[in-house]
């Protein structure tokens, strides 16, 4: 793939934290490919930007429906960019319990099995330039995930609704997504850079939609209130641990960081067997 043109790929762009990843990018210099869940979203950000030139591609994509993450991946292959950096940023927490078309829990689909077809199918392609780095939005949610056989991931992606706990199957998405975060760095550790982030609290639509606009808008006091007391962050800030690893050239592959600074993740990262077993569950889970 030499002599294709290089971007930067930012998954959920058009709100909180990734819309401040793709504008902190753009404004940096970098081309940013963003995605958006449909086309309605597409040419709303696409008409928001402010800046256009930077944005090289506004691609749609379902991660909660495998054939969309297969289909984006299609155009972004033949659209031919290569990928310097990759930033798996979409996520959903706690909604309502929902199967989708896939047969798996909407939320562990969406923050982990989507992605990790996304960036299969595009590394299979050759998009992922040498020396990429990927950055894997977790949350320090995933530091309290217990899941600890693949057994009982499989459980929680096919969970019924009567066994649904939308809290746990949040955190044990977002274990998944740290675990295979760090299983990317030791099987291709030679030829890119892997990290996952915890952004902090950051007050985004993340809590906001089930409750919809005007739940949003009385909670606004109540951030003000997080901001002055230093408990939750605005998605300027939220964005910039991923900012810095994007931009910056941090050489430590591998690490969970916070507050742009490596931070301790949850002990099951460090269970070799466990990463491995779930990184070929999910290649299965997925093709
Ligand atoms: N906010 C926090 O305190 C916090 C803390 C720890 C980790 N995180 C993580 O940070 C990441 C960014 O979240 P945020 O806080 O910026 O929330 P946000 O404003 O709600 O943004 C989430 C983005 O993900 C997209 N998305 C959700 N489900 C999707 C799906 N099935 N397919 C494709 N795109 C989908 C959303 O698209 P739509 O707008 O179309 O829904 C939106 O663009 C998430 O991974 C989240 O888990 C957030």
């Amino acid at each position: 793939m030499a002599n294709h043109p290089t971007a930067t790929l930012v998954t959920g762009a058009n709100s909180g934290m990734g819309r401040e990843t793709a504008l902190g990018l753009a404004r940096a210099g970098r081309d940013v490919v963003a995605t958006v869940r449909d086309e309605t979203k597409a040419a709303a950000f696409r008409a928001s930007f402010p800046e256009p030139s930077r944005l090289v591609g506004v691609e749609t994509l379902e991660l909660g429906d495998l054939a969309s993450v297969r289909a984006a991946a299609a155009r972004l292959i033949a659209a031919g960019r290569v990928f310097d950096t990759i930033i798996l940023n979409a996520g959903v927490m706690t909604p309502p319990y929902r199967r989708t078309v896939d047969g798996y829990e909407s939320q562990f689909q969406a923050n982990y099995l989507g992605h990790a077809l996304l960036f299969r199918l595009l590394d299979e392609a050759g998009l992922v330039a040498r020396d990429a780095k990927v950055i894997s939005v977790s949350s320090l949610s995933g530091e309290k995930g217990r899941a600890s056989s693949v057994a009982e991931f499989e459980a929680l992606a096919k969970v019924g609704e009567s066994d649904y706990d939308a809290m746990r199957s949040y955190r044990e998405s977002k274990l998944a997504q740290t675990l295979w975060s760090r299983e990317l760095h030791e099987r291709h550790g030679e030829r890119l850079r892997s990290y996952a982030v915890h952004p902090g609290v950051v007050n985004t639509n993340l809590f906001y939609r089930a409750g919809g606009p005007f739940y949003k808008a009385l909670m606004q006091p109540a951030a003000w209130l997080g901001y002055l007391t230093g408990f939750l962050s605005t998605p300027r800030r939220g964005a910039s641990t991923v900012l810095s690893l994007a931009l910056g050239d941090e050489r430590r592959s591998g690490l969970y960081w916070a507050s742009k600074k490596p931070r301790k993740p949850n002990p099951l990262v460090e269970d070799a067997a466990l990463r491995a077993a779930l990184w070929d569950w999910t290649t299965r889970a997925t093709s």
